[in-house]
């Protein structure tokens, strides 16, 4: 069992990590479910896996379990979805001192985030991540958001959760591309700030993707350590340091973008490829030995994850993929910072990048094999 602290001052708050936290919900959350009715926000798989363990752990404490289950996928997390949630949440009566519960992966503690820090101009939150991405990434740094229609994520808030409680006996139920996505999103916090952590990335792979129970928790607890300490930096993305958790993501969202965001690339995947795009594009740029981006594709590779691209040959070009990334909502006064590499573990945040040397590069990319 791990608790780690997101120090924000007024805002901290802990993320727990250990298994069977959902079947002990109610003694977890002790005092932060101060009436009997507790609102749930979940989704359909989510509620048919853990709902019932979270319902009995509520009941036994004397608590009325109140759901909202959405359909799964990204269809929640949209004005549709926002909504439905809001209105639910004001028709169950939820005060400002309530906490609702987010049980589910990244869509929806964002959905739930976002509706948590609208209603009644801000409500508390808990956060059950139930995927590995969700766990070391999503549920932690109080990023919330929905997708609209001009891209993802656009429009959004920064409302941190009361408290986060990752029950790693959650991952159980996913499936090993769901788990690999997460892997992707663990790696990332050795690839760009702790070298030790990447090489014990590289010798556990395995043992992450085939759940074994310690080595999952120390990869979710070091994950979420890492992540903690650079929110508690930069809460809101000001100063540069959060922005190092966006290694891999530019590029990703242009891959994401280009495949129209749907089970042909997956988030994690993107991010995957992106990382070692990131890296090659460093040694392009002469920052990094081509031996470091060569031994980060290969540590990522092992999972089963991509890292390349040209299997996108013929049906796009470098040029269309940098359209994309100018969509980003990282753009500001017409820059586009990117995360590169100086070495494994050393990644630091570029604010003059050329776009058209990057659109030579992925042509360049389009066409190895
Ligand atoms: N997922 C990136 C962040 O939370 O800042």
């Amino acid at each position: 069992m791990a608790d780690v602290k997101v120090d924000l001052a007024g805002r901290s708050y802990q993320v727990r990590v250990d298994r069977g936290l959902i079947a002990d919900f109610a003694n977890q959350c002790g005092d932060l479910l101060r009436k009997k009715r507790v609102p749930i926000v979940t989704d359909a798989n989510v509620r048919a896996a853990w709902g019932d363990a979270l319902e009995a752990s509520l009941l036994a404490a004397g608590k009325e379990p109140r759901w909202l289950v959405h359909e799964a996928g990204e269809s929640a997390k949209s004005w549709d979805g926002l909504s439905r949630t809001v209105e639910w949440l004001l028709a169950e009566e939820v005060e400002r001192g309530d906490h609702i519960v987010a049980l589910g992966g990244g869509v929806i503690g964002d959905l739930t985030g976002f509706a948590a820090s609208m209603l009644k101009r801000g409500c508390s939150f808990i956060q059950v991540p139930t995927t590995l991405l969700a766990q070391v990434d999503s549920s932690v740094g109080g990023k919330t958001a929905i997708n609209v229609a001009a891209g993802k994520n656009l429009v959004g808030a920064f409302h941190q959760p009361s408290l986060v409680l990752a029950d790693t006996n959650a991952l159980s139920t996913l499936s090993p591309r769901e788990m690999r996505c997460g892997f992707a999103e663990v790696i990332k916090y050795g690839i760009l700030g702790d070298r030790e952590f990447f090489e014990w990335c590289e010798s556990n792979v395995a043992g992450i993707l085939s759940h074994l129970p310690r080595t999952l928790e120390y990869a979710v607890t070091t994950s979420v350590q890492a992540k903690a300490r650079i929110v508690a930096q930069d809460e809101r993305e000001t100063s540069g340091a959060r922005a190092l958790l966006n290694l891999g993501h530019t590029f990703g969202h242009a891959l994401e973008a280009e495949t129209g965001y749907s089970d042909r690339l997956l988030h994690g995947e993107a991010v995957a490829i992106g990382m070692a795009l990131a890296a090659r594009y460093s040694v392009r740029r002469g920052l990094m030995d081509q031996r470091e981006a060569e031994r980060i594709a290969t540590a990522i590779g092992i999972s089963d994850l991509r890292t390349d691209i040209w299997r996108l040959e013929g049906t796009c070009t470098g040029e269309q993929l940098v359209a994309h990334m100018l969509h980003d909502k990282k753009m500001d006064a017409g820059t586009l910072p990117f995360i590169l590499l100086r070495g494994i573990g050393e990644a630091f945040v570029d604010n003059e990048v050329d776009l058209a040397d990057v659109a030579e590069f992925l042509n360049e990319e389009l066409t190895a094999d």
